[in-house]
Formats: structure tokens, C-alpha cells, sequence
């Protein structure tokens, strides 16, 4: 059965705005809402239809907002509730649904319920948090942890607190700590919140590690860590794995959708680590009333650490390993629920770097054979900013030139305790650091690329001179251009947006190609992911070569490609194009 919400999500594609570094309008150094407002005609043209905004909300930034102080007020570096209404009307004329980033599974330590929670154990707001009782006292008296659990950003995900003697759960940095959803109160206050900014007009949520809201109550150890010297409890990992899709989740979620988003017109996409295909269609299924789709983490993780140290490594996957993984989310998913394309968000390294090629030579050509081959899978493209330029990894020369603070947490628990040298440590931290996404928006070639005319708060990328927003406005080869074709078409063509997946080459390390097809139409997307020239027999769809390949098809004609030549059956560096055919008539 079709769910009447399909429509809205498979022409949706949504572009990832991370405020503090999109555009300053007022010369202080950061970006703010007026500076997005000046861009939505960029927006407009490049024809993306939801904004979903990192969070603007009222916080001390030890996580860049992901720490919220109060959630009905606007950080005062980007600007005013007036900006923010503004905003969300500049973008409902230009048929633009706003979305907001809800973090709910934790607030700031600086939230007034925090405050309150500490204040005594019985306060009323104590239950709004998770509080336990140490574990029981070292030999010199200090309290023990409750339990081995690690935290995203710290050594320990608890904190204990000397003023009523137990310890609160922080599954990130300890400014940041867990609601408790099993209260009610709780609950009901999310709801509210929600209703505020609905009621404003926003088009819906970005829902933050939203398969974390609902904890085992027994909250037991974690497996400890296998092969990660660092630390002495569970890893990272494993600690995540342990609250995750917790017992309630599916309730509350199922409850939020009754309480609040089925009175409004919504998209909602939920952050969930730590998922699986089945989890998956449980969150995401066009029948379940939960959420409308969710970001998962598999084909983001697989260049992850062989010696056990996370996401910190500087390898590559292999190209068979990473199609696997999406073809197993596109068939997982297919007809039963709803995917989420991403390459980049502000917690990822810029795509062009980690999947492509971002040296002179293949940056252009191989960022918009990335962005064919995810725009032409079935689900909603997410485009985070610069990504459609083409930005690419900063490398700074000192740790302290960093701002993030996990990658400031890592350095501090792998260098500083000898386990990772500094250089190779600088490496991974080149590689991975969320400050990788997070630097400025290149705008233009002028003094700090047009995004500020103060200070910048994070350095900018010094590649600007080159990669920048106008140059690449203005080159109809360029990265734009590419992904303004690319969401035109997915406008245009149903197969893009509906037709079934279907790998053609599982263990090319080279190719990265696939079928799509409905009852009418059929696509063929074929890429090289390589610096080197291949021999692909169906690269021109001929029809007898995609017939061996299992694609029955006819009438087929080139509809993208990021060459401006075809080379027939030779597919050149990182050369990527999609045909289009109809079924064979019978
Ligand atoms: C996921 C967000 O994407 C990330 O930026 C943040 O640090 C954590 N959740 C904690 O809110």
C-alpha cells in the first residue's frame, strides 16, 4: 500500500544549513539568520525545497548548539525570534519547508531543569533527568561510577554531582546531560516544544540521536572494550550500543506522532546510530506513524579504525564494501519504508575527500560522480552545505587550531596517554575531524570567502581563491550545476523516485553501477570511482551488454553525465552517467 505521505517525501530534497558557519550578516564572525535569508535565492536556484537548520536555539556551545539552554529562545549570536519568523516566511513564499533540529535526548547542563534537577533530590524536576547512586567508593573514597558505560566526548557517560551525592548520565560531553523519557513531565514538555515551533510554522524535524530517548532501565555494563587500550570500561561503542533502541522507544515515538505531528504537516527524519535494516523499518515504515525516514551510519562507518580507535583512521573503504552496504539499505527499505541519501553532515568529512578525489585534477569530476550516484537512489537526497561545490577537508597544522570537541576528547584519550603518536594522530584527525564540514562557506574569492567581515570563528578552508560559491555559479560545468541538474531530474522522472534497486556490480572495486525500474521506466547509473580509465561493455547502454547484466530494456538516452563527451564503452576517470529507457514492450 502506498502511504499518502510518499508523495511529500520522494520529491524532497533537503539541503543541511550549519548556521555558525553558513553566513555573517553583521561582521561578528559567525554565522547568523539574516545571513541565511540573504542566500535563499542561491537555494532557490540550486532547487532544494527543505532547509533543515543545525540548532539556532538559546546554549553555551560546548557542543555548537547540539547543547540547548532553552529551547524557545535563539542563540544571540545568530539573531532575534523576529530573524527566525522571518526566515521561516521568506522561505514558505519560495515553497521552502524549514526543519529544526529537535535534541531531546539531552539538554544543556545550563537548561533551568538541570539547574533545578541539581538544586536537591527532591526537587521536582529531579526525575527530569537519569540519576543514580554511586557504584560504591574507591579506597580513598571516591564514588564510583554506576555503571562502565563511556561517553561520546569524555572518558566516563556519568558525572558525579557533590551537592546531592549521585551521579547523572551524560551520553556526550558532560554539559550535556540525558533526559529521562520515562517521566511524563518529560515527555509532555517535548510535546510542547514542538507545538511552539509548529505553531511558527517550521515544516517539521531533524530528530538528534532519537533511538537513544528510551533507556534499559537496568542500564548494565557495557561489553567491555575488546581491543581499545584507552580505556578501561566498555568503548565508545559499545557503550552507544547499550542505549540504543532502547524498550520504549518505539512507544514514545508512536506516542509523539499522536500528541503533536499528526495535527501539523511535517517531514521528520530521525538520527539513529547503531541501526539495522530491520530497526530500520521499524522507525521509518510507511505504516508504523513514527518517523519519515532516518539517517543511518553504516556506509559512513566502514573506513572506521581496524585497531578498535572509532572512527579514527585515515584508511579508505573498498568500493565493494561500501555499494554492499547501500544496496542492502535500498532493497532493506525498498517498497516497506523510506531512506535518507547522505555523503556529508557537520559530523562527517567532506565527501569529495573521503569518498572522491578533491585533488586539482579530479575534485569537480568526482564530486558530481558522488553526487549522481546518490541522487539516483531511491529516497530523500540530503545536501549539506558546500557539498554542492565541491568543498573539501581541511588539514590545520596545530590540535589547537581545532574547535571540536570530540576531536579534542580523542586527541586527549589516544596522544596524550601514548597510545597514537601526534603525527598520526594529526593525520586521522585531517581525515575525520568534524571540524571538516564545519569550516565557512566559501561564497567568493574575497577576503575570507565572503562569509564574514569580521574574525571568522573556525578558520576558513585556504583553498577559497578557488572553491567558492560564484566561481561555481558561473562555470556551467561545475559542482552546482551538476546537482541543480541532478534535483531537476529527480523532479522529472518517477523511476528516480520510485523504481527498485538493483546492484549491478557487487564486487567491482572500480564501478559503481545499478538498475532502477518501474513498470514503465528503467535508469542505469554507471560510475567509475577510480583515477583510472575502465572498460565497462554496457557504459553506452548498449542493450545486449545491460541484457547480460539482467536489465531488459529499450530506447535508452543519456540524461546526465559529468563529461562533456561520451567515450562509449570506456568509462574515464571518476566519469558518471544515467540513461533512461522503457520497459520492452511485449
Ligand atoms: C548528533 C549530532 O549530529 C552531533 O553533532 C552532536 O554532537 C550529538 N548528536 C550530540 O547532540
Amino acid at each position: 500500500m502506498t502511504s499518502p505521505r510518499r508523495s511529500v517525501l520522494d520529491n524532497a530534497v533537503v539541503y543541511q544549513i550549519y548556521p555558525r558557519s553558513f553566513k555573517d550578516s553583521d561582521g561578528d564572525g559567525i554565522g547568523d539568520i539574516r545571513g541565511i535569508c540573504e542566500k535563499l535565492d542561491y537555494l532557490e536556484q540550486l532547487g532544494v525545497d527543505v532547509l533543515w537548520l543545525s540548532p539556532i536555539f538559546a546554549s553555551p556551545n560546548d557542543d555548537n548548539g547540539y547543547d540547548i539552554s532553552d529551547y524557545r529562545a535563539i542563540m544571540k549570536e545568530f539573531g532575534t525570534m523576529a530573524d527566525v519568523e522571518e526566515l521561516i516566511a521568506q522561505a514558505r513564499q519560495r515553497g521552502m519547508r524549514i526543519l529544526l533540529d529537535l535534541v531531546v535526548n539531552h539538554t544543556s547542563d545550563e537548561h533551568e531543569w538541570f539547574r533545578q534537577s541539581c538544586s536537591s533530590k527532591d526537587n521536582p524536576y529531579r526525575d527530569y533527568y537519569i540519576w543514580r547512586d554511586p557504584a560504591g567508593y574507591s579506597e580513598d573514597g571516591t564514588p564510583l561510577p554506576p555503571n562502565n558505560w563511556i561517553s561520546a566526548f569524555s572518558p566516563s557517560a556519568w558525572e558525579f554531582d557533590e551537592t546531592t551525592g549521585q551521579f547523572y548520565l551524560h551520553m556526550f560531553s558532560p554539559k550535556q546531560p540525558d533526559l529521562n523519557w520515562e517521566n511524563p513531565e518529560v515527555r509532555r514538555e517535548v510535546y510542547d516544544l514542538m507545538r511552539f515551533w509548529l505553531d511558527k510554522g517550521v515544516g517539521g524535524f531533524r530528530m538528534d540521536v532519537i533511538n537513544l530517548i528510551s533507556k534499559p532501565q537496568e542500564l548494565i555494563d557495557a561489553p567491555l572494550a575488546v581491543n581499545d587500550p584507552a580505556v578501561a570500561g566498555g568503548s565508545r561503542e559499545s557503550s552507544l550500543a547499550m542505549s540504543v533502541n532502547g524498550p520504549r522507544v518505539h512507544e514514545f515515538l508512536q506516542e509523539m506522532r499522536r500528541e503533536v505531528l499528526d495535527d501539523y504537516d511535517t517531514l521528520t527524519v530521525g538520527e539513529t546510530p547503531i541501526t539495522t535494516v530491520e530497526d530500520g523499518i521499524l522507525y521509518a515504515g510507511f505504516e508504523r506513524g513514527e518517523l519519515d525516514m532516518i539517517f543511518t551510519f553504516e556506509h559512513v562507518s566502514l573506513d572506521f579504525s581496524e585497531q578498535g580507535w572509532g572512527k579514527w583512521s585515515d584508511r579508505r573503504t573498498s568500493l565493494s564494501a561500501l555499494t554492499a552496504t547501500l544496496e542492502h539499505w535500498q532493497k532493506g527499505l525498498e517498497d516497506r519504508a523510506w531512506n535518507s541519501l547522505y555523503w556529508n553532515n557537520h559530523d562527517q568529512p567532506r565527501a569529495v575527500s573521503r569518498f572522491g578525489n578533491d585533488s586539482p585534477e579530479y575534485r569537480v569530476v568526482s564530486a558530481c560522480m558522488l553526487g549522481t550516484v546518490l541522487h539516483m537512489m531511491c529516497g530523500t537526497p540530503y545536501i549539506y552545505q558546500g557539498e554542492e561545490i565541491g568543498m573539501t577537508n581541511v588539514s590545520f597544522p596545530e590540535i589547537d587550531d581545532y574547535d571540536d570537541l570530540e576531536t579534542h576528547d580523542a586527541y586527549d584519550t589516544y596522544v596524550r596517554s601514548g597510545i597514537i603518536s601526534h603525527e598520526q594522530m594529526m593525520r586521522f584527525i585531517a581525515a575525520k575531524s568534524r571540524d571538516n564540514a564545519r569550516t565557512p562557506m566559501q561564497w567568493d574569492e574575497s577576503e575570507h570567502a565572503g562569509f564574514t567581515t569580521g574574525t571568522p570563528w573556525l578558520p576558513l578552508n585556504p583553498n577559497y581563491p578557488e572553491i567558492n560559491a560564484r566561481a561555481a555559479v558561473a562555470d556551467p560545468h561545475s559542482v552546482y550545476h551538476h546537482y541543480r541538474r541532478l534535483i531537476a531530474l529527480r523532479r522529472e522522472y518517477p523511476v528516480i523516485r520510485r523504481g527498485s534497486f538493483h546492484l549491478l556490480e557487487p564486487d567491482s572495486e572500480t564501478i559503481f553501477s545499478y538498475a532502477r525500474a518501474t513498470a514503465e521506466d528503467r535508469l542505469v547509473v554507471v560510475a567509475n570511482v577510480s583515477a583510472t580509465t575502465v572498460e565497462c561493455d554496457y557504459a553506452a547502454a548498449s542493450p545486449a551488454a545491460l541484457q547480460r547484466r539482467g536489465v531488459e530494456g529499450a530506447g535508452w538516452q543519456l540524461i546526465s553525465s559529468n563529461y562533456a563527451d561520451d567515450a562509449g564503452s570506456v568509462l574515464r576517470p571518476y566519469e558518471a552517467k544515467v540513461y533512461l529507457g522503457h520497459a520492452p514492450q511485449s
